[in-house]
Order: structure tokens, then sequence, then C-alpha cells
């Protein structure tokens, strides 16, 4: 099965088959990620541009090392230090890249749907590495990827993603992904980080993490957003942490052999305190190092068509 698609934009228009054809692609790329030489030819003469007009260190750096063990020539831009600076637009910016023979843009901005902007506008493909509040399609996938490797499966978990619900791109893509794979999705958060219209979503929602978090087979943690936070969503931190922080006592609560994912920056201490992050149930790092995976087999599934998935 091939991707019928020259974009990646969000995991709501995307199917169960096709979430699976990612997570399959990934988890046979991994291997190569274990070799002494990471390098293989599949990419060879493609051109990536990862354009970001907010900050990032996962996702950029895993995009540009993903590019690069598969053969692919990587261009990095970022709003400071290029023409952006000076003014020019968005669309411009696409163009003037395209031009320049970019196969691929990688695609960061603060606005919601700017990466189905420039699907539009260009010719080459477009993959969505965080659009504002709306969704974050490669994290969903590395999460679940995360999830299947530990659990075996996806379907019949039961998954609690906690914290800030609201201002959460990570939220909706998980969502949208865990629930297309038949998992049941908990989500809690104060009512002031839940997003308008959630009794639409297909999830079960909650604002007492006590009571969300009991028997659930995996707790995604999201950061507390504190460059948002300037509306007063909750009165201190030191409530939010402890009504919503995520500690040794609160995660007895859950299965006991329960998984703790969280996409990072964390704040530590504030929606996870540092004995969880560090702990035996986190696979925080594993999510980053599934994160190169995941992106590999997007870039072969978008750029590489049907020849061999790993050849040496
Ligand atoms: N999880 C995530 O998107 O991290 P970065 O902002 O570092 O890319």
């Amino acid at each position: 099965m091939q991707l019928k698609r020259k974009d990646i934009l969000g995991l709501q228009d995307m199917t169960a088959e096709e979430i699976g054809l990612i997570l399959d692609t990934a988890e046979s790329y991994k291997e190569i990620l274990s070799r002494p030489v990471k390098k293989v030819p599949i990419l060879r003469g493609k051109s990536i541009c990862t354009l970001f007009y907010e900050n990032s260190t996962r996702t950029r750096c895993s995009f540009e090392l993903a590019a690069k063990i598969m053969s692919a020539d990587t261009t990095s831009v970022s709003v400071s230090g290029s023409s952006i600076q000076k003014g020019e637009s968005f669309k411009d910016t696409l163009l003037t890249l395209e031009a320049m023979g970019m196969d691929l843009f990688v695609i960061r901005h603060s606005a919601s749907g700017a990466p189905h902007f420039a699907a539009r506008v260009v010719k080459s493909g477009v993959v969505n590495a965080g659009d504002g509040m709306h969704e974050h399609p490669t994290q969903g996938l590395l999460d679940m990827l995360t999830i299947r490797e530990n659990k075996g499966r996806i379907e019949g978990l039961k998954v609690l993603i906690v914290g800030d619900i609201m201002h959460s791109r990570v939220a909706r893509s998980n969502l949208w992904g865990l629930s297309k794979m038949g998992a049941e999705v908990r989500i809690c958060g104060p009512a002031t980080l839940l997003p308008v219209g959630v009794d639409k979503l297909p999830v079960k929602t909650y604002t007492d993490l006590d009571e969300a978090i009991d028997g659930v087979d995996v707790v995604n943690v999201l950061r507390i957003q504190l460059e948002r936070m300037d509306r007063g969503f909750f009165p201190s931190i030191r409530e939010y942490s402890k009504f919503y922080g995520v500690s040794k006592t609160r995660l007895k609560r859950a299965k006991p052999d329960v998984l703790v994912m969280h996409p990072g920056p964390m704040n530590r201490g504030i929606e996870i305190t540092p004995e969880v992050a560090d702990g035996e149930f986190a696979v925080i790092t594993d999510q980053v190092t599934n994160g190169v995976a995941v992106r590999m087999a997007l870039l072969y599934l978008l750029l590489g068509g049907g020849g061999s998935v790993v050849s040496a």
C-alpha cells in the first residue's frame, strides 16, 4: 500500500489504514537507527526544506536527521536570518524555495492552517510540523508508535491525555489518531483549559485527575504552555501542579504497567515530577527515538516511491 497523498497535514483526515502503514514502515526503519553506519541511499537526489516560524528542538532536528540518514539534501530556514525578517510573505517564501527545487517542505507555524495554505501554494509535498493550536501529526504518530511498541497494540487501551488540552496541537493529533486506531481516549485538565466543542470530540472528558487516571494504560502529560498563559487560565502554577501534576502517588491509580509519556519540552516540577519523568514507567526518550523513525517513514512514503522500504 502507498500513501495516496502529497501532504501530511493532520491525523483528523487520515484513515486507520494510512496510520497503520506509517507505523509499520517506521517500525522497519528503526533497525537502521541501530546500525553503526546510519546511512541508506533511498532519498538520494531529493531536497527537503524545514521552514520553521516557531522554535523547535525535537521536531526540526529529527526531520533533518531522518532526511540525512536517507541521503536527502536538507535546507533549514527560520525566521531569524531569512528574508522573512525583511517582510517577505509566507507565500513568496514558499514559491522562492520551491523555485530552487525543494521536493518537500516541513513547516511549523504559529498560525493554525498555515501548512494547509502552503499545500495549496506549492506543488511540492508539505508536512505539518505543528500549526498553532491545530495539529502536530508527526508527534501523534510517534506517540502511537511508542504505545504500540510497548503494549503490542493500540486497540482497546485506555489513554489519558492530561494538561492544557485547549492550546495543545499534540492533544488534537493524539486524540484523532488514537481514536481511529481503537483506543479509549480520556482528556483531563482545568475546565478553563478544555477546548470549546469538547463534547464533539471522540474522547471522555474529566476535570478531576484522580478520577481520570483510574485504570489507564497510558498517561500522556502535556506541557503547560507558559508562553500562552497571560489570561489567567488557573490561579497559580503551584495550584496547577497540586491538582494536575502527575506524581508517583497519583500514578498508583493507573494500571501497574502504565506508560508515562511527554512530548517535551518538559516543565519538571509543574506538570510532571522529576521522579516520574525519570522513573521506571517513563518512555520519554523512546518517544524521541521513535520520532526519527516516524519521520524517516513519512519521507519515504511521500518521496521514495515504491522501492524496498529498507535497503542497505
Ligand atoms: N514535541 C515537540 O514538538 O518538541 P519541539 O518543539 O522541540 O519540536
